[in-house]
């Protein structure tokens, strides 16, 4: 079985699918193991307390710069041994230092279609005020593995949502996540703990789709 290890910064609805999908028996191969949390009284915390998972609180505020968190964070996962680290709602930059550590080892969920709307500045609802902002009919969601690149490592999962007349960014949010976030995610640790995602010219072939 492969440790999980999920990172998380606020609600913890992505980590509470991963959850909910294990204990349907969903994720294959794996178990969550370790939630870390950059910031303390997250909520992901107690779900994850109430699914009876270990937790851990490495505050960001705590550390003077990205290297030293870096450092912390990637010291805890190794403690963990850590087979899957999954960014879910995870708000703080990391260096290349925790690739080196995990290479093809992370993957991130992020509310957009990548190469749209992502990359520095593109996080929480921020991401869906630019796509309302742009007037695309279409958004969604990708899950990915973590590179030194932000949002641009190879594409694992995607899927599209449309958006509606009327929406504010927190209507999109909930339908991205509904719609895609919470069906991706699980759905793509479950295939990397079964060994069915390969990195292939930089481009991740999965090996059973949707
Ligand atoms: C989710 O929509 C996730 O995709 C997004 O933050 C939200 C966290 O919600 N992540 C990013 O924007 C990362 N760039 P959650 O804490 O309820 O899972």
């Amino acid at each position: 079985m492969k440790n999980i290890c999920v990172l998380v910064s606020g609600g913890g609805t992505n980590l509470q699918a991963i959850l909910d999908a294990q204990s349907r028996g969903e994720v294959r191969g794996g178990r969550v193991s370790c939630v870390i949390s950059s910031k303390e009284g997250a909520y992901a915390l107690e779900r994850a307390a109430n699914a009876g998972v270990k937790t851990r609180v490495i505050p960001r505020k705590e550390y003077a710069d990205v290297a030293a968190y870096t450092k912390a964070v990637t010291e805890a996962l190794l403690e963990e041994k850590a087979d899957l680290v999954v960014y879910a709602g995870f708000m703080t930059i990391l260096d290349e230092q925790i690739v080196k550590a995990f290479p093809y080892k992370m993957m991130n969920v992020h509310p957009a279609l990548i190469p749209s709307f992502c990359g520095k500045g593109f996080y929480g609802l921020h991401v869906h005020e630019a796509v309302l902002q742009s007037g695309v009919k279409l958004t969604g969601a990708t899950v990915h593995f973590v590179t030194e690149v932000c949002d641009g490592g190879p594409i694992i999962l995607q899927k599209a949502v449309a958006v509606k007349n009327g929406d504010t960014p927190e209507t999109l949010q909930r339908r991205v996540m509904e719609q895609a976030e919470w069906e991706l995610l699980p759905k793509a640790v479950s295939l990397f703990c079964e060994d069915k995602i390969k990195v292939e010219n930089g481009r991740a072939v999965v090996e059973e789709q949707l």
